[in-house]
């Protein structure tokens, strides 16, 4: 079955009465990945945008790294999630749905699940997530909740929420965990949030979790770990490309290499290229060139103080409900509605 939301047409994947997929077609995903990385290495300063490390084995890793030791963001999310169920359970009422953006790890989603088990005797999740890892993590939460019907959308987070919007007039509770907001640059941020609230109904709700600064020491270690987990995540984006579009990266000529920039409050990570060296993208049938020690940006991760919190949701029409810490205030989570 076809359905023609926001001018793009999506195809609805049933698996079962509990749950069904959207997915726009391939074509519009395919296109904008090899135009998206042709351009990218094109630019003067090359670059490849970090919404391309999650194919399935970036997401793995990416699950690899929210274990790690030094990467403190994960656990203290769910420290405070943890924490705030009483009160979560409190606020929300049997009307929520569950719309989370990027599908996150199994272990915060169900935090929330858990909270609105506890009111609901029907619980609709709508998980929207580039990644078809959605399909596995769907699959596997099914099995924990009988009364949970899950409507996934394999997209971007404007289509998702240009999907959710058009979709009905049920009130949503929108989760954006992981401090993935600091991976925007600054302006794409605040237009992202501005984007979300646009899409809220006044009943809706915002819970968005924010990495903080804090001392340079700890973010260096975050991003740049001992088992060298994060390296091979980076790395993993040129496989991704080798995979995907025929191109003959060597990884063993590129390295990891992400500092914190204690100035502009983010961590930046980069891929390094150890030699001169040409590399063909066969499907695109382009020639990259790259000098000794050439740099490809693929990620930055901003850290906010709590003023700049409170100005950039004020900015973007949201009223702060609630706002929690962990005991080291290393992050935060926060609930939001329309002004
Ligand atoms: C998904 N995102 C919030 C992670 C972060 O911390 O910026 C991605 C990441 N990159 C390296 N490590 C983790």
């Amino acid at each position: 079955m076809s359905i023609l939301k926001n001018r793009f047409q999506y195809k609805k994947y049933t698996i079962d009465k509990k749950l069904c997929y959207f997915k726009p077609h391939a074509t519009k995903i395919e296109k904008s990945f090899s135009e998206e990385i042709i351009f990218g290495l094109s630019l003067k300063n090359k670059m490849v945008q970090p919404k391309f490390f999650y194919d399935i084995q970036g997401s793995d890793l990416f699950d690899k790294i929210c274990a790690l030791s030094e990467y403190y963001l994960t656990r203290t999310e769910i420290e405070i999630l943890n924490n705030i169920r009483e009160e979560l359970t409190i606020t929300l009422d049997s009307g929520y749905r569950l719309v989370e953006l990027g599908s996150g790890s199994a272990t915060k989603t169900r935090i929330i699940l858990d909270v609105l088990n506890k009111i609901q005797s029907k619980i609709e999740y709508f998980p929207i997530d580039i990644s078809e890892i959605l399909t596995e993590s769907s699959e596997i939460l099914l099995d924990s909740y009988s009364n949970l019907y899950i409507t996934g959308i394999i997209d971007t987070y404007e289509g998702g929420l240009r999907f959710i919007e058009e979709y009905d007039d049920k009130k949503n509770l929108i989760i954006f965990l992981g401090s993935s907001l600091g991976n925007f640059a600054e302006d794409d941020a605040i237009h992202f949030l501005k984007q979300i609230n646009m899409t809220m109904k006044r009943s809706d709700l915002f819970l968005i979790g924010l990495d903080l600064v804090k001392d340079k020491k700890i973010l260096d270690k975050a991003y740049d770990d001992s088992q060298g987990i994060t390296s091979q995540f980076n790395l993993n984006v040129l496989q991704r490309i080798n995979d995907d579009l025929g191109g003959n990266f060597d990884l063993n000529k590129f390295e990891h290499h992400a500092f914190y920039n204690q100035e502009l409050q983010r961590i930046e990570m980069y891929l390094k290229s150890k030699s001169d060296q040409l590399v063909h993208i066969s499907k695109t049938n382009t020639d990259v060139k790259f000098n000794k020690n050439e740099l490809i940006h693929t990620e930055y991760s901003h850290k906010y103080t709590v003023p700049q919190i409170k100005k950039m949701m004020n900015q973007c029409n949201f009223k702060i409900n609630n706002m929690w810490f962990d005991s080291n205030q290393y992050y935060c989570v926060l609930l939001v509605s329309k002004f």
